[in-house]
């Protein structure tokens, strides 16, 4: 038995798809147990890269399955798209199951997503636009359309056709905006059920099976922690459970069938969309690392906001998710700097606090205290070897490893397979 969950450390695009995609060479199953087409990981082999969002990463390896779990938000025409893609680029698509329990994202989610967001004013979240909050509320609310409703003509009829009437009443009464047609959905979502049908599958089961024979699986999150709904920076979030724990719920695996959580951080942090940042660089240097990290988002494509690494709320994350090990991304990114700060506190009120606050009030009142760290000039992207890094470069690293006390077993030092230093298996 060997599952590993990966997770986002921070607030999302850590570089999850590309480990992922790396260690999936050797993964019998991936799975995806939560978010839905909000998330985007790039997976670049060679020359070419590849943009996945609901896909599991490991769908460039012909004998992987891939698996979308019963957690996860599903948008067919997303779907369909991205299966479009990958088949243009020569990437064969046929080893995904869907689980029949995921819930599936519609027209009126987006719209009311729109809306909602447009409601807030200033006070936006600054959502992807996908319908993921709208579909986890119908989901919640026990009035969501899953893809077992979707794969039964007459089942999904009569719940379309009532759940567009109720929302229709809220796009228009409450929004004030255009009701939508139903026997455009209806028609648009037959055809949607029928390319879909095929990919359909009881996800739990394979999972299980995978589990008791011995099989490695990879339990691909999306998202990050600091997006998670319960302990992210609530409520700039996402509505699922980007954690290691989501996948029991997500995946149906039990807990203690996880053996390995490699928590995925960047060498400094990232955040889209709106909401607190204590160590946010909103000047030359921010700009310089998003100008170098290339931190244009996957899915939506606006600019992300970059400052130094918080060790502080990596660590909240550490033990959120029982990291017991830690990928160190984008450390090229941080090549040339004469001088590297890192978090280690917040001050609040003249005290320096340790843990992430609840509050957004108090922690949009922190101010990080830094520890500062000498850079390196020489570039590492060809670096094979941990010992070929730079001095300060592997200070960088031993500085992380103890703050978390956990091991940095994989430090990444480019986009491509082939820029990944691994100092230690990971696969148990
Ligand atoms: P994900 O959502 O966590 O999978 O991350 P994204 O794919 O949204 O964003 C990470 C970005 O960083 C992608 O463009 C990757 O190709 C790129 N990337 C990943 N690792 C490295 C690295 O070590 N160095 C550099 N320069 N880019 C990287
Ligand atoms: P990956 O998997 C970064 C952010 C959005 C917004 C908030 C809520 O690529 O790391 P949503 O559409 O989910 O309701 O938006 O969450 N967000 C992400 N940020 N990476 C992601 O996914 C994200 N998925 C959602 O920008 O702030
Ligand atoms: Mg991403």
């Amino acid at each position: 038995m060997s599952s590993v969950v990966i997770v986002g450390a921070q607030w999302g695009d850590e570089g999850k798809g590309k480990v992922i995609d790396y260690l999936a060479k050797e993964a019998d199953v991936v799975v995806r147990g939560q978010g839905g087409n909000n998330a985007g990981h790039t997976v670049v082999v060679d020359d070419k890269k590849y943009a996945l969002h609901l896909i599991p990463s490991g769908i460039l390896y012909n004998e992987t399955i891939n698996v979308i779990g019963n957690g996860v938000v599903f948008d067919p025409e997303g779907f369909l798209k991205e299966i479009d893609n990958l088949e243009n680029q020569g990437v064969s698509t046929e080893n995904i199951k869907l689980s029949e329990r995921a819930h599936v994202i519609f027209p009126y989610h987006k719209e009311i997503d729109r809306l909602a967001e447009e409601a807030r004013g200033d006070k936006k979240i600054g959502t992807t636009k996908k319908g993921i909050g709208p579909c986890y509320m119908d989901k919640v609310e026990r009035s969501g359309i899953r893809i077992c409703d979707l794969m039964d003509a007459e089942e999904l009829e009569e719940k379309v056709r009532f759940q567009v009437k109720a929302k229709n009443t809220i796009i228009e009464k409450i929004y004030g905006g255009e009701p939508l047609d139903v026997e455009k959905i209806l028609e648009d979502y037959k055809v949607y059920a029928e390319r879909i049908r095929k990919y359909v599958a009881d996800t739990t089961a394979i999972v299980h099976d995978a589990v008791k024979n011995d099989k490695k699986v990879l339990l691909e999150g999306a998202q990050g922690t600091l997006l998670d709904v319960d302990f992210g920076t609530y409520p700039y979030v996402t509505s699922s459970h980007p954690i290691s724990g989501g996948f029991a719920i997500g995946s149906g695996i039990g807990p203690n069938k996880i053996e390995e959580v490699l928590g995925i951080t960047k060498a400094y942090t990232t955040r889209v969309g709106e909401g607190p940042f204590p160590t946010e660089l909103d000047n030359e240097i921010g700009d310089k690392i998003r100008i170098a990290g290339h931190e244009f988002g996957t899915t939506t494509g606006r600019p992300r906001r970059c400052g130094w690494l918080d060790l502080v709320m990596v660590d909240y994350g550490a033990r959120i998710n029982g990291m017991t090990c830690v990928s160190l991304m984008l450390l090229d990114v941080l090549t040339g700097f004469d001088k590297l700060k890192v978090c280690t506190g917040y001050k609040y009120n003249d005290e320096i606090i340790k843990n992430f606050p609840a509050s957004l009030k108090v922690l949009g009142k922190c101010e990080p205290v830094y520890e500062e760290l000498d850079g390196w000039k020489e570039d590492i992207t060809n670096v094979e070897k941990y010992e070929d890094l730079p001095e300060n470069a592997k200070k960088y690293i031993e500085f992380i490893e103890e703050y978390l006390e956990l091991p940095v077993k994989i430090v990444s030092v480019g986009p491509k397979r082939s820029q990944t230093i691994i100092r230690d298996r990971i696969y148990r």
